[in-house]
């Protein structure tokens, strides 16, 4: 029998390992730094230009804009789904519970691809526009910088029930966000480098209420009174009250771990990564050393960048990123 001779079997294997490399490598990305020099070289220049312009005008939109590129990469990977409007075709991912009232900056994308659009027209994607744009608002404020890897192009579909699924909330536990993002081929420590975005920006009274008001809830309790102070306990209220994550909410630096080891950590999600768990010794380790923590920072975003892009003959450029052309 075929299965039992063992030439068959060493050629039935050979076959199928050079099926799946194959396979891998037809799938793997092949994002370049260098992908638009020739078609577009002058698209970093006017995406950084039109980010500083944006910044320059309301700071929080860093925190705002590097948030963009997180939630495009965890839903059916860095394609640009989240910019997309409800339309006859597309039911977007914007009002998914982890985005609704809470997602910004879209207008300021709109801004960024209009100016990339007037250089080189129908060029460069939505998708590696967030990523650029990710890049530079960290720059912008202080955060580390990164080679982006480029190349990316659109999605015709979105997905809110992936994004419901696949993005993390604010209510999870440790385990919850390490599998959360294991499932995106992010491992612990990197889920703590990334969630040290929470350095900058702000976040609304409906995402820390409940962590807030729970008496069992490990925080320090003069912070809790300030918090109680912006976010009213009657969910009728104060749903938008704005609160930042750490003392230098436009400042991009480790302020954010020295916070949660003083357990005043805004969320949940936050608290959890210092609360005598597995990563308690990496947020003290980012807490003392800030470089350590940026080149972390920088390693794990290009590897989130990584995730299923569109690459090659699927996917699209779209020329207004709300919509497919
Ligand atoms: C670890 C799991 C995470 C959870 C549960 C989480 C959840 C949240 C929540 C609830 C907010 C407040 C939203 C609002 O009220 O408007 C927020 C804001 C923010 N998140 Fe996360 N996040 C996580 C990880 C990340 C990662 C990996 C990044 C980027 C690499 C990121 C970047 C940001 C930024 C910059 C803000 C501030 C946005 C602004 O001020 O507009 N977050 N996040």
């Amino acid at each position: 029998m075929a299965g039992k001779n063992p030439l068959f079997s060493v050629a039935s294997r050979a076959t199928a390992i050079v099926t799946l490399l194959v396979l891998s490598s037809a799938c793997q990305a092949k994002l370049s730094s260098t992908f638009y020099d020739k078609t577009c070289p002058k698209a970093l220049r006017t995406i950084r230009t039109a980010v500083r312009a944006a910044i320059d005008k309301e700071k929080r939109m860093a925190a705002s804009l590097l948030r963009l590129h997180f939630h495009d990469c965890f839903v059916q990977g860095c394609d640009g789904s989240v910019l997309l409007d409800n339309s006859d075709t597309i039911k977007s991912e914007k009002f998914a519970p982890q985005n609704g009232n809470s997602l910004r900056g879209f207008v300021v994308v709109d801004q960024v691809k209009s100016a990339v659009e007037n250089v080189c027209p129908g060029v460069v994607s939505c998708a590696d526009i967030l990523a650029v744009i990710a890049r530079d608002a960290s720059i912008y404020v202080g955060g580390p910088t990164w080679t982006v890897k480029l190349g990316r192009r659109d999605s015709t579909n979105a997905s809110p029930s992936l994004a419901s699924r696949n993005l993390p909330r604010f209510s999870n536990n440790l385990d919850e966000l390490i599998s959360t993002f294991a499932a995106k081929g992010l491992n612990a420590r990197e889920m703590v480098a990334l969630s040290g975005a929470h350095s900058i920006g702000q976040g609304n009274c409906f995402t820390f209420r409940d962590w807030i008001y729970n008496n069992k809830s490990i925080i320090d309790p003069a912070f809790r009174t300030k918090l109680k102070r912006i976010c009213p306990a009657n969910p009728a209220l104060g749903n938008s009250n704005l609160a930042p994550f750490d003392p230098t909410p436009n400042t991009f630096d480790n302020r954010f771990f020295k916070s949660l080891m003083q357990k005043k950590g805004l969320l949940k999600s936050d608290q959890v990564l210092f609360s005598g768990g597995s990563t308690d010794r990496i947020v003290k380790e980012y807490s003392k050393n800030p470089s350590k923590f940026n080149s972390d920072f920088a390693a794990a975003i290009v590897k989130m960048g990584d995730i299923q892009p569109l690459t090659g003959s699927a996917g699209i450029i779209r020329k207004n990123c709300r919509r497919v052309n």
